[in-house]
């Protein structure tokens, strides 16, 4: 297949990520970078000599980088960058906490991207998500839609196996869909989601159906107030590893993820999390299903929730 992955900031998410990027096997090379000195390059040799035993060619190159710029070189012309940097959520803290911090660090890593790597498509994870993709947009001034987010994907396969689990099914068998939001405006579908092709209204009550629907908006906290120490890494990673795998594949596999909307559903000009194609330009196009009434309803006051914090991240 060949190109360039490049995975900035090696803490949890990044490295979890970096690995299964390298395990697919897909791409010449995956660059992990961090401003931790040696250890990119730490995990990096590491992860290769994990190469013979896994059965994959994938070259990992490990580079430590800093705030100002510097070991960008290694990251140069990547086809893709998932952007993992900055500080995760401690027991307590909403994701929005994280604004002040994170905006200051992924603002530098946009825009050391954005001279490096020019035409790469950018996968944004690090958190609050939804305002972090508005803010790596503007750092890079790359056309919306090269520049994404990763929420969908995690909350959409957190709803699936709470579904299985509490019918006691196979995850394969589940489908479901969150839109909107990566916080407190998550917008379930319960209206998209089957098992076996059947809906979970004729499996479920209601009052089931929104006691999975809680626990999958409060995911990610369940898992930091368990780990006390960080927040979740092996679902998140797989997320964010398909979406670049979809990218370098050109597959156009349609994902739930944080996309530029203008005009579907009635809502333009922010990012939200919406059903999207996916291929080598990033977004190919957002994809517009048939959602009930509530549900769009649901979607607009996501996007009004969102809309006025990502006006404010530009001037963070
Ligand atoms: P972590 O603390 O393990 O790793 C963050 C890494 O970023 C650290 O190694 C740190 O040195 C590095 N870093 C900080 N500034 C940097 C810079 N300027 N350049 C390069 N690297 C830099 O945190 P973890 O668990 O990896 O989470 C990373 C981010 O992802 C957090 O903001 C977290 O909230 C977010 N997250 C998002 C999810 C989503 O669904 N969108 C899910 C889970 C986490
Ligand atoms: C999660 O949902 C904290 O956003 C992170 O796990």
């Amino acid at each position: 297949m060949g190109g360039k992955v490049t995975v900035v900031g090696a803490g949890f998410y990044g490295s979890t990520t970096a690995l299964r990027l390298a395990e697919y096997d897909v791409f010449d090379t995956v660059v992990l970078t961090d401003i931790v000195e040696g250890k990119p390059e730490g995990l990096a040799l590491d992860m290769n000599q994990s190469r013979s035993i896994e059965g994959f060619e994938t070259k990992i190159i490990g580079a430590t980088t800093t705030a100002e710029g510097a070991g960008y070189e290694a990251t140069a012309n990547s086809d893709v960058v998932v952007i993992t940097a900055g500080l995760p959520r401690k027991p307590g803290m909403s994701r929005m906490d994280l604004i002040g911090v994170n905006a200051g660090i992924v603002r530098g890593v946009a825009e050391n991207i954005a001279k490096h790597s020019p035409d790469a498509v950018i996968i944004v994870v690090s958190n609050p998500l939804d305002e972090m993709t508005a803010l790596a947009q503007i750092a890079t001034g790359f056309p919306k839609n090269r520049v994404m987010g990763q929420a969908g994907m995690l909350d959409t396969a957190r709803f699936t196996n709470f579904v299985a689990e509490k019918l006691g099914v196979k995850v394969g068998s589940v489908k479901t869909l969150t839109l909107g939001s990566h916080g407190d405006t998550m917008v379930p579908v319960p209206s998209r989601c089957t098992v076996d092709g059947k809906p979970l209204s004729d499996l479920l009550s209601h009052e089931e159906i929104a006691d999975l629907v809680d626990r999958t908006r409060n995911g990610g906290a369940e898992v930091v107030a368990l780990l006390k120490t960080g927040s979740a890494y092996y679902a998140p990673s797989a997320a964010a590893a398909r979406m670049a795998k979809a990218v370098i594949e050109d597959s156009g596999a349609v994902m739930p993820v944080c996309a530029w909307v203008d005009g579907e559903y009635g809502i333009s000009g922010v990012y939200l999390g919406v059903e999207a194609e996916i291929g080598r330009t990033g977004i190919k196009k957002v994809v517009e299903s048939a959602l009930t009434d509530s549900e769009v309803a649901a979607l607009k006051e996501a996007a009004e929730a969102v809309r006025a914090k990502q006006a404010d991240v530009q001037t963070l």
